[in-house]
């Protein structure tokens, strides 16, 4: 009876962290395409990087999109470390029952430890942009002006003029590549979307979700690299 409910506590757990981990998969394509923007990728990208970063700072909807973001963040945390620590506690148990291979699970090997790497980069990220926003921390430093805590343009030329941190940042993004890459279709998984038709399909699109986003990201720190 307390292993019934433990795994039915246990299934509900992972549909609540699918359900915040896909709202995070969306938030990330949101959040790439007004950064591309940093990049010379038109002639008035700076502009339009600025008119989204007012938008995004200034309307009420997204205010309350912020407090979801965060919201789904700390569950997705919280969740995907409770779960990970009932594996390791059922894994005797778990070797002995279990007839499907280790990568079945929708937490395969590695997706706790590149969920530690993703937080030490939101730790930097945030100390970088989002708590200057907040007036917790001051702008990073560098040869660029910082006009106003939202003057995310600046702040970022700062950040990645500096070698130290592109270097730091392309490497933790491709810890948020391979985290993806298991965790979209892992996603899919947890919700009981899983059907010899669609399954390869979710997998393909997950590896090209994966792809697209951690290169977009890794292009910009790469781009100030190289020039
Ligand atoms: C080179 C890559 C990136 C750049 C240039 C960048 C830039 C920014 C900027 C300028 C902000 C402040 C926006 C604001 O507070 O209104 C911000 C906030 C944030 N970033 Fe990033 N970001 C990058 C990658 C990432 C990645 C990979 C993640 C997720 C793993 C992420 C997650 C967040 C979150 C959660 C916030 C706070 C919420 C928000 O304000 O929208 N960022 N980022």
């Amino acid at each position: 009876m307390s292993q019934t409910l433990l795994k039915i506590s246990s299934i509900s757990k992972k549909v609540f962290m699918s359900l915040a981990g896909l709202f995070l998969i969306i938030f990330l394509v949101v959040h790439l395409s007004i950064n591309l923007f940093i990049l010379p990728i038109t002639e008035n990208h700076q502009e339009i990087f600025k008119q989204a970063v007012e938008f995004m700072t200034t309307f009420p909807l997204i205010k309350v999109m912020e407090v979801v973001l965060f919201g789904a963040f700390i569950l997705h945390i919280i969740l995907g470390v409770v779960l990970q620590i009932e594996n390791w506690m059922a894994r005797p148990v778990g070797y002995a029952v279990s007839t499907k291979s280790k990568t079945d699970s929708p937490f395969s090997r590695f997706s706790i430890h590149t969920g530690v790497i993703i937080f030490i980069f939101l730790v930097i990220h945030f100390m970088n942009f989002y708590f200057v926003k907040l007036g917790w921390v001051d702008p990073p430093a560098g040869d660029m002006p910082v006009a106003d805590k939202h003057d995310f343009y600046n702040m970022a030329l700062n950040v990645f003029n500096n070698p130290v941190y592109s270097v730091l940042y392309i490497v933790l993004i491709l810890g948020l590549g391979f985290h993806l890459h298991h965790a979209f279709q892992a996603a899919f998984q947890s919700l009981g979307l899983n059907h010899p038709k669609y399954t390869p399909w979710i997998k393909g699109i997950g590896l090209i979700y994966s792809i697209v986003i951690t290169i977009g990201f890794i292009s910009i720190p790469l781009y100030f690299l190289i020039n």
